[in-house]
Protein backbone atom coordinates (compact mmCIF):
# COMPACT_ATOMS: atom_id res chain seq x y z
CA UNK A 1 0.00 0.00 0.00
CA UNK A 2 2.15 3.00 -1.24
CA UNK A 3 0.38 5.46 -0.70
CA UNK A 4 -0.43 5.29 2.91
CA UNK A 5 3.73 4.69 3.67
CA UNK A 6 5.15 7.18 5.48
CA UNK A 7 5.77 11.72 4.45
CA UNK A 8 3.38 13.85 5.60
CA UNK A 9 -0.15 13.94 4.05
CA UNK A 10 0.91 16.99 1.63
CA UNK A 11 3.74 15.06 0.68
CA UNK A 12 1.89 12.79 -0.03
CA UNK A 13 -0.83 14.68 -1.95
CA UNK A 14 2.24 16.76 -3.95
CA UNK A 15 3.63 13.03 -5.01
CA UNK A 16 0.31 12.39 -6.82
CA UNK A 17 0.36 15.71 -8.73
CA UNK A 18 3.47 15.54 -9.38
CA UNK A 19 2.75 12.55 -11.29
CA UNK A 20 0.17 14.56 -13.01
CA UNK A 21 2.24 17.19 -13.43
CA UNK A 22 5.08 15.39 -15.43
CA UNK A 23 2.15 14.21 -17.92
CA UNK A 24 0.30 17.59 -18.02
CA UNK A 25 3.54 19.51 -18.68
CA UNK A 26 6.17 17.10 -19.42
CA UNK A 27 7.88 20.44 -20.42
CA UNK A 28 8.06 21.97 -17.94
CA UNK A 29 9.69 19.30 -14.91
CA UNK A 30 11.29 21.20 -13.03
CA UNK A 31 7.64 22.95 -11.79
CA UNK A 32 7.33 21.62 -8.08
CA UNK A 33 3.78 20.77 -7.43
CA UNK A 34 2.10 24.07 -4.89
CA UNK A 35 -0.10 22.20 -2.36
CA UNK A 36 -2.13 24.44 0.25
CA UNK A 37 -4.57 23.17 2.54
CA UNK A 38 -8.07 24.64 1.02
CA UNK A 39 -9.09 28.51 2.73
CA UNK A 40 -12.66 27.49 2.46
CA UNK A 41 -13.01 23.82 3.77
CA UNK A 42 -16.55 23.78 1.73
CA UNK A 43 -14.05 23.48 -1.58
CA UNK A 44 -12.12 20.56 -0.10
CA UNK A 45 -9.15 19.47 1.99
CA UNK A 46 -6.21 20.81 -0.46
CA UNK A 47 -6.17 22.37 -3.08
CA UNK A 48 -2.77 22.47 -6.03
CA UNK A 49 -1.81 26.05 -6.81
CA UNK A 50 0.05 25.69 -9.66
CA UNK A 51 -2.51 26.40 -13.18
CA UNK A 52 -2.03 30.58 -12.90
CA UNK A 53 1.84 29.64 -12.52
CA UNK A 54 2.30 27.80 -14.96
CA UNK A 55 0.17 29.79 -17.24
CA UNK A 56 1.97 32.89 -17.44
CA UNK A 57 5.48 30.35 -18.30
CA UNK A 58 3.56 28.62 -21.11
CA UNK A 59 1.57 31.20 -22.43
CA UNK A 60 4.75 32.93 -24.68
CA UNK A 61 5.73 29.39 -25.69
CA UNK A 62 2.54 28.30 -27.98
CA UNK A 63 1.39 26.07 -25.87
CA UNK A 64 -1.55 24.43 -26.41
CA UNK A 65 -3.51 25.63 -23.37
CA UNK A 66 -5.85 28.12 -24.02
CA UNK A 67 -5.61 29.71 -19.92
CA UNK A 68 -5.13 28.85 -16.56
CA UNK A 69 -8.26 26.74 -16.30
CA UNK A 70 -7.38 24.22 -18.99
CA UNK A 71 -4.13 23.66 -17.48
CA UNK A 72 -6.30 23.00 -14.02
CA UNK A 73 -8.49 20.89 -15.69
CA UNK A 74 -5.92 18.98 -17.16
CA UNK A 75 -3.65 18.71 -14.07
CA UNK A 76 -6.93 16.70 -12.63
CA UNK A 77 -7.73 14.48 -15.24
CA UNK A 78 -4.25 13.83 -15.32
CA UNK A 79 -4.11 12.61 -11.25
CA UNK A 80 -3.00 8.98 -11.19
CA UNK A 81 -5.68 6.74 -9.83
CA UNK A 82 -5.52 6.93 -5.53
CA UNK A 83 -7.81 5.38 -2.97
CA UNK A 84 -6.62 8.82 -1.22
CA UNK A 85 -9.00 11.24 -2.82
CA UNK A 86 -12.81 11.22 -2.70
CA UNK A 87 -13.20 14.27 -5.45
CA UNK A 88 -11.71 16.82 -7.25
CA UNK A 89 -13.36 20.12 -8.75
CA UNK A 90 -11.90 23.50 -10.27
CA UNK A 91 -12.22 26.49 -8.59
CA UNK A 92 -11.39 30.24 -10.20
CA UNK A 93 -8.26 30.28 -12.66
CA UNK A 94 -7.28 26.62 -12.37
CA UNK A 95 -7.05 25.81 -8.49
CA UNK A 96 -7.64 21.75 -8.10
CA UNK A 97 -9.61 20.85 -5.08
CA UNK A 98 -8.76 17.99 -3.33
CA UNK A 99 -11.34 16.37 -1.36
CA UNK A 100 -9.58 13.22 0.57
CA UNK A 101 -11.43 9.90 1.13
CA UNK A 102 -13.15 9.73 4.65
CA UNK A 103 -12.06 5.79 4.34
CA UNK A 104 -8.38 6.81 3.31
CA UNK A 105 -8.56 9.09 6.25
CA UNK A 106 -9.87 6.45 8.93
CA UNK A 107 -6.93 3.82 7.33
CA UNK A 108 -4.04 6.22 7.59
CA UNK A 109 -5.16 6.84 11.08
CA UNK A 110 -5.13 3.43 11.98
CA UNK A 111 -2.22 2.69 10.44
CA UNK A 112 -0.59 4.47 13.21
CA UNK A 113 -2.19 3.35 15.82
CA UNK A 114 -1.06 0.40 14.92
CA UNK A 115 2.20 1.47 13.77
CA UNK A 116 3.10 4.10 16.26
CA UNK A 117 3.18 8.03 15.71
CA UNK A 118 7.14 7.43 14.28
CA UNK A 119 5.74 6.86 10.93
CA UNK A 120 4.35 10.12 10.65
CA UNK A 121 7.52 11.68 11.29
CA UNK A 122 8.54 14.31 8.39
CA UNK A 123 11.40 13.73 6.14
CA UNK A 124 13.62 16.55 6.04
CA UNK A 125 16.70 17.02 4.05
CA UNK A 126 19.19 16.63 6.64
CA UNK A 127 20.82 13.69 8.27
CA UNK A 128 23.32 15.86 10.78
CA UNK A 129 22.13 19.07 12.65
CA UNK A 130 24.21 21.35 15.45
CA UNK A 131 21.95 22.97 17.75
CA UNK A 132 23.59 25.50 19.51
CA UNK A 133 21.27 26.40 22.19
CA UNK A 134 20.95 27.86 26.09
CA UNK A 135 24.70 28.93 25.97
CA UNK A 136 24.82 30.61 29.06
CA UNK A 137 28.33 32.80 30.40
CA UNK A 138 30.55 31.41 33.40
CA UNK A 139 30.16 33.07 36.14
CA UNK A 140 27.45 35.51 35.02
CA UNK A 141 24.30 34.67 35.98
CA UNK A 142 21.70 32.51 33.56
CA UNK A 143 18.83 34.85 33.02
CA UNK A 144 15.52 35.04 31.40
CA UNK A 145 16.95 35.38 27.61
CA UNK A 146 18.72 31.55 28.49
CA UNK A 147 15.98 30.39 29.62
CA UNK A 148 13.92 31.29 26.03
CA UNK A 149 17.25 30.11 24.22
CA UNK A 150 17.20 26.61 26.48
CA UNK A 151 13.54 26.06 25.63
CA UNK A 152 12.96 26.87 21.95
CA UNK A 153 16.39 25.06 21.20
CA UNK A 154 15.42 22.11 23.05
CA UNK A 155 12.01 22.17 21.10
CA UNK A 156 13.88 22.68 17.92
CA UNK A 157 15.96 19.55 18.64
CA UNK A 158 13.47 17.29 19.39
CA UNK A 159 11.50 17.92 16.19
CA UNK A 160 14.83 17.44 14.45
CA UNK A 161 15.21 14.27 16.45
CA UNK A 162 11.75 12.91 15.66
CA UNK A 163 12.61 13.48 12.06
CA UNK A 164 15.54 11.17 12.28
CA UNK A 165 17.98 13.65 12.04
CA UNK A 166 21.12 13.43 13.74
CA UNK A 167 21.77 16.72 16.65
CA UNK A 168 24.54 17.73 18.11
CA UNK A 169 22.65 19.86 21.06
CA UNK A 170 25.59 21.97 21.71
CA UNK A 171 26.24 23.92 24.78
CA UNK A 172 28.57 27.14 23.60
CA UNK A 173 29.28 28.46 27.14
CA UNK A 174 31.21 31.67 27.26
CA UNK A 175 34.05 30.02 29.33
CA UNK A 176 36.83 31.56 27.77
CA UNK A 177 38.06 35.43 27.73
CA UNK A 178 39.83 37.71 29.75
CA UNK A 179 37.08 38.26 32.27
CA UNK A 180 38.79 34.23 33.83
CA UNK A 181 41.74 36.61 34.91
CA UNK A 182 39.98 38.80 36.84
CA UNK A 183 38.18 35.98 38.31
CA UNK A 184 40.83 33.79 39.03
CA UNK A 185 42.97 36.38 40.54
CA UNK A 186 40.06 37.12 42.98
CA UNK A 187 39.85 33.43 43.68
CA UNK A 188 43.57 33.27 44.72
CA UNK A 189 42.97 36.07 47.19
CA UNK A 190 40.08 34.60 49.04
CA UNK A 191 41.92 31.22 48.59
CA UNK A 192 45.43 31.71 48.87
CA UNK A 193 46.49 28.21 48.97
CA UNK A 194 44.58 27.02 46.33
CA UNK A 195 41.73 24.76 48.58
CA UNK A 196 38.39 25.69 49.45
CA UNK A 197 37.70 27.00 46.07
CA UNK A 198 33.98 25.15 46.24
CA UNK A 199 30.63 25.52 45.57
CA UNK A 200 30.01 26.05 49.41
CA UNK A 201 33.21 28.43 49.86
CA UNK A 202 32.10 30.92 47.44
CA UNK A 203 28.21 30.45 47.47
CA UNK A 204 27.14 32.83 45.06
CA UNK A 205 29.24 33.11 42.02
CA UNK A 206 27.25 36.12 40.45
CA UNK A 207 28.15 37.92 44.09
CA UNK A 208 31.95 36.69 43.05
CA UNK A 209 31.45 37.96 39.62
CA UNK A 210 30.39 41.93 40.87
CA UNK A 211 33.43 41.85 43.81
CA UNK A 212 36.16 40.91 41.40
CA UNK A 213 34.96 43.60 39.06
CA UNK A 214 35.12 46.44 41.38
CA UNK A 215 38.15 45.56 42.79
CA UNK A 216 39.09 45.20 38.85
CA UNK A 217 37.92 48.80 38.91
CA UNK A 218 39.12 50.13 41.65
CA UNK A 219 43.07 48.41 42.57
CA UNK A 220 45.47 49.14 39.80
CA UNK A 221 47.54 46.91 41.29
CA UNK A 222 45.00 43.89 41.63
CA UNK A 223 43.86 44.59 37.43
CA UNK A 224 47.50 44.43 36.34
CA UNK A 225 47.92 40.72 38.04
CA UNK A 226 44.70 39.71 36.91
CA UNK A 227 45.99 40.92 33.09
CA UNK A 228 48.93 38.84 33.89
CA UNK A 229 46.95 36.29 34.70
CA UNK A 230 45.05 35.89 31.75
CA UNK A 231 48.32 35.17 29.97
CA UNK A 232 49.43 32.59 32.51
CA UNK A 233 45.95 30.74 31.67
CA UNK A 234 46.43 30.92 27.99
CA UNK A 235 50.08 29.77 28.08
CA UNK A 236 47.94 26.68 30.16
CA UNK A 237 49.90 26.84 33.62
CA UNK A 238 49.16 24.14 36.23
CA UNK A 239 47.82 26.56 38.73
CA UNK A 240 45.39 29.38 36.81
CA UNK A 241 44.06 26.00 34.26
CA UNK A 242 43.08 24.30 37.98
CA UNK A 243 41.18 27.86 39.28
CA UNK A 244 39.74 28.14 35.77
CA UNK A 245 38.45 24.84 35.88
CA UNK A 246 37.31 24.88 39.33
CA UNK A 247 35.53 28.41 38.56
CA UNK A 248 33.47 26.32 35.42
CA UNK A 249 32.39 23.69 37.65
CA UNK A 250 30.60 25.77 39.80
CA UNK A 251 28.85 26.98 37.12
CA UNK A 252 28.33 24.86 35.22
CA UNK A 253 26.48 23.09 38.60
CA UNK A 254 24.45 25.74 38.55
CA UNK A 255 23.19 25.39 35.10
CA UNK A 256 22.59 21.94 35.24
CA UNK A 257 20.44 22.10 38.41
CA UNK A 258 17.94 24.25 35.56
CA UNK A 259 18.68 21.70 32.64
CA UNK A 260 17.54 18.94 35.20
CA UNK A 261 14.22 20.17 36.09
CA UNK A 262 13.45 21.21 32.87
CA UNK A 263 14.70 17.48 31.04
CA UNK A 264 17.50 19.40 29.31
CA UNK A 265 19.93 17.42 27.49
CA UNK A 266 23.03 19.62 26.33
CA UNK A 267 26.96 18.76 25.28
CA UNK A 268 28.65 21.12 26.69
CA UNK A 269 31.62 22.56 23.86
CA UNK A 270 32.18 26.04 25.36
CA UNK A 271 34.25 28.88 23.93
CA UNK A 272 37.39 27.51 25.36
CA UNK A 273 37.04 24.32 23.23
CA UNK A 274 37.06 26.10 20.05
CA UNK A 275 40.18 28.37 21.47
CA UNK A 276 42.88 26.27 19.83
CA UNK A 277 41.52 26.23 16.49
CA UNK A 278 40.87 29.84 16.17
CA UNK A 279 44.74 30.86 14.33
CA UNK A 280 44.49 27.73 11.81
CA UNK A 281 40.98 29.14 10.64
CA UNK A 282 41.73 32.41 10.62
CA UNK A 283 44.85 31.75 8.32
CA UNK A 284 42.11 30.09 6.08
CA UNK A 285 40.18 33.32 6.17
CA UNK A 286 43.33 35.33 5.44
CA UNK A 287 44.85 33.42 2.47
CA UNK A 288 40.79 34.02 1.18
CA UNK A 289 41.85 37.77 1.02
CA UNK A 290 38.98 38.27 3.92
CA UNK A 291 41.23 39.82 6.31
CA UNK A 292 42.79 43.04 6.52
CA UNK A 293 44.48 45.59 9.10
CA UNK A 294 41.72 48.57 10.56
CA UNK A 295 43.15 50.47 13.36
CA UNK A 296 45.49 48.15 14.64
CA UNK A 297 43.01 45.04 14.62
CA UNK A 298 42.61 42.54 12.03
CA UNK A 299 38.95 42.69 10.49
CA UNK A 300 36.43 42.07 7.91
CA UNK A 301 34.29 44.23 6.44
CA UNK A 302 30.93 43.10 5.17
CA UNK A 303 28.67 44.63 2.55
CA UNK A 304 26.06 47.05 3.88
CA UNK A 305 27.64 46.67 7.82
CA UNK A 306 28.73 50.20 9.21
CA UNK A 307 31.12 48.38 11.73
CA UNK A 308 33.69 45.34 10.29
CA UNK A 309 33.70 41.81 11.92
CA UNK A 310 36.49 42.34 13.84
CA UNK A 311 38.37 38.95 13.95
CA UNK A 312 41.74 39.82 16.54
CA UNK A 313 41.24 42.76 18.61
CA UNK A 314 44.44 45.47 18.46
CA UNK A 315 45.70 43.48 21.43
CA UNK A 316 46.32 40.42 19.41
CA UNK A 317 43.62 38.81 21.65
CA UNK A 318 40.71 36.59 19.81
CA UNK A 319 37.13 37.58 21.13
CA UNK A 320 33.17 35.70 20.35
CA UNK A 321 33.63 36.63 16.74
CA UNK A 322 36.58 34.25 16.12
CA UNK A 323 35.41 32.03 18.08
CA UNK A 324 32.08 31.92 16.20
CA UNK A 325 34.05 31.39 13.10
CA UNK A 326 36.71 28.32 14.67
CA UNK A 327 33.20 26.70 15.81
CA UNK A 328 31.61 26.73 12.63
CA UNK A 329 34.30 25.67 10.76
CA UNK A 330 34.82 22.60 13.34
CA UNK A 331 31.10 21.78 12.92
CA UNK A 332 31.20 22.00 9.22
CA UNK A 333 34.39 20.14 8.61
CA UNK A 334 34.74 17.76 11.84
CA UNK A 335 31.39 17.20 12.75
CA UNK A 336 29.73 17.00 9.25
CA UNK A 337 26.55 18.95 10.12
CA UNK A 338 24.47 19.74 7.13
CA UNK A 339 22.22 22.54 9.10
CA UNK A 340 23.77 24.44 11.72
CA UNK A 341 21.25 26.38 13.96
CA UNK A 342 22.07 28.79 17.17
CA UNK A 343 19.61 30.48 19.40
CA UNK A 344 20.07 33.16 20.61
CA UNK A 345 18.12 36.90 21.35
CA UNK A 346 17.40 38.69 18.52
CA UNK A 347 19.72 41.29 19.68
CA UNK A 348 22.52 39.30 17.98
CA UNK A 349 21.95 39.41 14.65
CA UNK A 350 24.14 41.46 13.18
CA UNK A 351 27.07 39.68 14.72
CA UNK A 352 25.23 36.25 13.36
CA UNK A 353 24.62 38.28 9.83
CA UNK A 354 28.45 38.82 9.71
CA UNK A 355 29.95 35.68 10.22
CA UNK A 356 27.87 34.11 8.44
CA UNK A 357 28.30 36.47 5.42
CA UNK A 358 32.09 36.09 5.99
CA UNK A 359 31.93 31.99 5.54
CA UNK A 360 30.11 32.36 2.89
CA UNK A 361 32.02 34.68 0.83
CA UNK A 362 35.06 32.14 2.24
CA UNK A 363 32.93 29.01 -0.10
CA UNK A 364 32.44 27.53 3.48
CA UNK A 365 28.20 28.21 3.16
CA UNK A 366 26.64 27.85 -0.62
CA UNK A 367 25.63 31.82 -1.44
CA UNK A 368 22.37 30.13 -1.96
CA UNK A 369 20.29 29.65 1.47
CA UNK A 370 18.34 27.25 0.32
CA UNK A 371 20.85 25.40 0.16
CA UNK A 372 22.88 22.75 2.43
CA UNK A 373 25.28 22.89 4.50
CA UNK A 374 23.06 26.06 5.88
CA UNK A 375 23.16 28.29 8.80
CA UNK A 376 20.05 29.65 10.88
CA UNK A 377 20.42 32.56 13.35
CA UNK A 378 16.87 32.06 15.53
CA UNK A 379 16.83 35.34 17.52
CA UNK A 380 13.92 35.42 20.17
CA UNK A 381 12.55 38.55 21.45
CA UNK A 382 12.46 40.00 25.22
CA UNK A 383 10.66 38.56 28.03
CA UNK A 384 8.72 41.31 29.70
CA UNK A 385 7.16 41.70 33.13
CA UNK A 386 3.67 42.66 33.73
CA UNK A 387 4.86 46.13 33.76
CA UNK A 388 5.97 46.16 30.34
CA UNK A 389 9.73 46.79 31.13
CA UNK A 390 12.37 43.82 30.83
CA UNK A 391 11.38 40.96 33.57
CA UNK A 392 12.69 41.42 36.96
CA UNK A 393 11.76 40.75 40.67
CA UNK A 394 11.58 43.46 43.11
CA UNK A 395 14.09 42.21 45.26
CA UNK A 396 16.80 41.57 43.32
CA UNK A 397 17.77 43.09 39.68
CA UNK A 398 17.26 39.64 38.18
CA UNK A 399 15.40 36.63 38.09
CA UNK A 400 16.96 33.51 39.15
CA UNK A 401 15.78 30.83 37.10
CA UNK A 402 15.93 28.17 39.82
CA UNK A 403 13.65 30.59 42.05
CA UNK A 404 11.25 31.16 39.11
CA UNK A 405 11.00 27.52 38.27
CA UNK A 406 10.22 27.02 42.26
CA UNK A 407 7.82 29.69 41.89
CA UNK A 408 5.84 28.27 38.97
CA UNK A 409 5.33 24.64 40.68
CA UNK A 410 4.45 25.62 43.85
CA UNK A 411 1.49 27.47 42.84
CA UNK A 412 0.70 24.66 40.77
CA UNK A 413 0.96 22.53 43.83
CA UNK A 414 -1.37 24.76 45.13
CA UNK A 415 -3.76 24.77 42.64
CA UNK A 416 -4.11 21.38 42.63
CA UNK A 417 -4.57 20.89 46.55
CA UNK A 418 -7.44 23.49 46.48
CA UNK A 419 -9.17 21.74 43.40
CA UNK A 420 -9.60 18.98 46.56
CA UNK A 421 -8.77 15.26 44.18
CA UNK A 422 -7.28 12.65 46.02
CA UNK A 423 -3.79 13.54 45.46
CA UNK A 424 -1.36 10.78 46.85
CA UNK A 425 2.30 12.65 47.87
CA UNK A 426 4.12 11.49 44.60
CA UNK A 427 1.36 12.21 42.60
CA UNK A 428 0.93 15.57 43.72
CA UNK A 429 4.80 16.26 43.22
CA UNK A 430 5.08 14.68 39.29
CA UNK A 431 1.71 16.47 38.80
CA UNK A 432 2.73 20.05 40.12
CA UNK A 433 6.31 19.79 38.06
CA UNK A 434 4.91 18.54 34.76
CA UNK A 435 2.07 21.12 34.72
CA UNK A 436 4.74 23.82 36.78
CA UNK A 437 7.29 23.69 34.00
CA UNK A 438 5.15 22.83 30.94
CA UNK A 439 3.20 26.02 31.77
CA UNK A 440 6.30 28.17 31.86
CA UNK A 441 7.51 26.52 28.36
CA UNK A 442 4.34 26.46 26.40
CA UNK A 443 3.62 30.26 27.54
CA UNK A 444 6.88 31.00 25.72
CA UNK A 445 6.62 28.70 22.93
CA UNK A 446 2.86 29.32 22.16
CA UNK A 447 4.27 32.74 21.04
CA UNK A 448 5.87 33.48 17.71
CA UNK A 449 9.73 33.73 19.06
CA UNK A 450 10.69 37.40 17.43
CA UNK A 451 8.30 38.81 19.51
CA UNK A 452 8.63 39.71 22.99
CA UNK A 453 6.44 38.46 25.59
CA UNK A 454 5.32 38.78 29.13
CA UNK A 455 6.08 36.67 31.67
CA UNK A 456 3.10 36.46 33.93
CA UNK A 457 1.94 33.26 36.31
CA UNK A 458 -1.09 34.05 36.24
CA UNK A 459 -1.82 33.85 32.49
CA UNK A 460 -0.05 30.68 31.75
CA UNK A 461 -1.23 28.89 35.16
CA UNK A 462 -4.65 29.61 33.64
CA UNK A 463 -7.10 26.59 32.60
CA UNK A 464 -8.67 28.15 30.43
CA UNK A 465 -7.44 29.63 26.91
CA UNK A 466 -4.54 28.43 25.31
CA UNK A 467 -2.50 27.09 28.21
CA UNK A 468 -0.73 24.18 29.19
CA UNK A 469 -2.81 23.74 31.78
CA UNK A 470 -5.99 23.35 29.75
CA UNK A 471 -4.27 21.70 26.89
CA UNK A 472 -3.05 18.98 29.90
CA UNK A 473 -6.59 18.89 31.09
CA UNK A 474 -7.53 18.13 27.48
CA UNK A 475 -5.38 15.32 27.51
CA UNK A 476 -6.45 14.02 31.21
CA UNK A 477 -10.05 13.56 29.75
CA UNK A 478 -8.94 11.83 27.07
CA UNK A 479 -7.31 9.32 28.98
CA UNK A 480 -10.10 9.24 30.94
CA UNK A 481 -12.54 8.49 28.98
CA UNK A 482 -10.81 5.24 27.58
CA UNK A 483 -10.26 4.12 31.06
CA UNK A 484 -13.81 4.20 31.84
CA UNK A 485 -14.74 2.57 28.78
CA UNK A 486 -13.26 -0.71 30.25
CA UNK A 487 -11.94 -1.65 27.25
CA UNK A 488 -8.65 -2.56 26.45
CA UNK A 489 -7.64 0.03 23.76
CA UNK A 490 -4.45 -2.10 23.02
CA UNK A 491 -6.85 -4.85 21.73
CA UNK A 492 -8.80 -2.42 19.60
CA UNK A 493 -6.25 -0.84 18.06
CA UNK A 494 -5.60 -4.51 16.44
CA UNK A 495 -9.28 -5.46 15.99
CA UNK A 496 -11.62 -2.24 15.74
CA UNK A 497 -12.58 -0.05 13.13
CA UNK A 498 -12.43 3.11 12.34
CA UNK A 499 -15.39 5.55 10.80
CA UNK A 500 -15.54 9.01 10.34
CA UNK A 501 -19.10 9.14 9.61
CA UNK A 502 -20.11 12.33 11.79
CA UNK A 503 -18.49 15.18 9.93
CA UNK A 504 -17.01 16.29 13.54
CA UNK A 505 -15.41 12.88 13.43
CA UNK A 506 -13.99 13.36 9.98
CA UNK A 507 -12.39 17.02 10.87
CA UNK A 508 -10.86 15.65 13.61
CA UNK A 509 -9.24 12.74 11.84
CA UNK A 510 -7.61 14.41 9.08
CA UNK A 511 -6.43 17.44 11.73
CA UNK A 512 -4.97 13.98 13.49
CA UNK A 513 -3.57 13.43 9.51
CA UNK A 514 -1.97 16.63 9.60
CA UNK A 515 0.27 16.61 12.44
CA UNK A 516 3.21 15.52 10.12
CA UNK A 517 3.28 18.08 7.97
CA UNK A 518 2.61 21.11 10.75
CA UNK A 519 5.81 19.40 12.71
CA UNK A 520 7.57 19.64 8.83
CA UNK A 521 6.31 23.40 8.69
CA UNK A 522 7.26 24.17 12.34
CA UNK A 523 10.99 22.57 12.01
CA UNK A 524 12.08 24.21 8.82
CA UNK A 525 10.61 27.45 9.71
CA UNK A 526 11.91 27.11 13.06
CA UNK A 527 8.90 28.76 14.40
CA UNK A 528 7.72 26.25 17.81
CA UNK A 529 3.85 28.17 17.91
CA UNK A 530 3.52 26.79 14.55
CA UNK A 531 2.95 23.47 16.70
CA UNK A 532 1.59 25.25 19.67
CA UNK A 533 -1.46 26.39 17.42
CA UNK A 534 -2.32 23.30 16.08
CA UNK A 535 -1.69 21.38 19.46
CA UNK A 536 -4.30 24.08 20.57
CA UNK A 537 -6.96 23.55 17.47
CA UNK A 538 -6.37 20.10 18.02
CA UNK A 539 -7.87 20.25 21.16
CA UNK A 540 -10.75 22.13 20.16
CA UNK A 541 -11.59 19.95 17.34
CA UNK A 542 -11.74 17.10 19.93
CA UNK A 543 -13.90 18.84 22.16
CA UNK A 544 -16.27 19.71 19.67
CA UNK A 545 -16.21 16.17 18.35
CA UNK A 546 -16.87 15.13 22.51
CA UNK A 547 -19.61 17.57 22.39
CA UNK A 548 -21.92 16.22 19.61
CA UNK A 549 -20.47 12.34 19.68
CA UNK A 550 -21.28 9.94 22.29
CA UNK A 551 -18.69 7.77 23.11
CA UNK A 552 -18.61 5.74 25.83
CA UNK A 553 -21.95 3.51 25.71
CA UNK A 554 -22.91 4.10 22.20
CA UNK A 555 -22.97 2.33 18.98
CA UNK A 556 -19.97 3.79 17.47
CA UNK A 557 -18.10 3.38 21.00
CA UNK A 558 -14.89 1.30 19.47
CA UNK A 559 -14.11 3.47 16.34
CA UNK A 560 -14.73 6.11 18.65
CA UNK A 561 -12.53 5.03 21.01
CA UNK A 562 -9.64 4.24 18.66
CA UNK A 563 -10.63 8.19 17.49
CA UNK A 564 -9.76 9.24 21.26
CA UNK A 565 -6.68 7.54 21.55
CA UNK A 566 -5.49 8.60 17.89
CA UNK A 567 -6.44 12.25 19.43
CA UNK A 568 -4.25 11.15 22.78
CA UNK A 569 -1.30 9.95 20.87
CA UNK A 570 -0.84 13.08 18.90
CA UNK A 571 -1.36 15.00 21.82
CA UNK A 572 1.31 13.30 23.65
CA UNK A 573 3.80 13.17 20.61
CA UNK A 574 3.01 17.15 20.53
CA UNK A 575 3.87 17.64 24.30
CA UNK A 576 7.27 15.36 23.74
CA UNK A 577 8.44 18.04 20.77
CA UNK A 578 7.91 20.50 22.94
CA UNK A 579 9.33 19.36 25.94
CA UNK A 580 6.03 19.01 28.13
CA UNK A 581 5.44 16.09 30.10
CA UNK A 582 1.50 14.41 29.98
CA UNK A 583 -0.18 13.76 32.75
CA UNK A 584 -3.01 10.85 32.83
CA UNK A 585 -4.73 12.42 35.87
CA UNK A 586 -5.30 16.36 36.70
N1 LIG B 1 27.08 33.03 25.47
C1 LIG B 1 26.29 33.82 24.58
C2 LIG B 1 25.36 34.73 25.36
O1 LIG B 1 25.09 34.50 26.51
C3 LIG B 1 25.45 32.97 23.64
C4 LIG B 1 26.25 32.09 22.71
C5 LIG B 1 25.42 31.68 21.52
N2 LIG B 1 26.14 30.79 20.63
C6 LIG B 1 27.09 31.18 19.77
N3 LIG B 1 27.67 30.25 19.05
N4 LIG B 1 27.45 32.44 19.64
O2 LIG B 1 24.85 35.67 24.79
Amino acid sequence: DQNIVGGSLKQQIARLFEESLRVTVPEELDVAPAIAPCQNANFGDYQCNNAMGLWSKLKGKGTQFRGPQPIGKAIMDNLPQSEMIESCSIAGPGFVNVVLSRKWIAKSIQKMLVDGIEIWAPRLPVKRAVVDFSSPNIAKEMHVGHLRSTIIGDTLARMLEFSNVKVLRRNHVGDWGTQFGMLIEYLFELFPDGEGANEQAIGDLQAFYKASKQKFDEDPAFKERAQKAVVSLQAGEEKYRKAWTDICEISRNEFERVYQRLGIQLEEKGESFYNPYIPGVLELLRQKGLIEESQGAQVIFIEGKNIPLIVVKSDGGFNYASTDLAALWYRLNEEKAEWIIYVTDVGQRDHFDMFFTAAKRAGWLPSDENQYPKVNHVGFGLVLGEDGKRFRTRSTETVKLVDLLDEARNKCRAALVERGRDWTEEELDQTSEAVGYGAVKYADLKNNRTTNYTFSFEQMLSDKGNTAVYLLYAHARIASIIQRSGKDIEQLKRTGTLNLAHTDERTLGLHLLQFAEIVEESITNLLPNVLCEYLYNLSEDFTRFYTNCQVVGSEEETSRLLLCEATAIVMRQAFYLLGITPVYKL
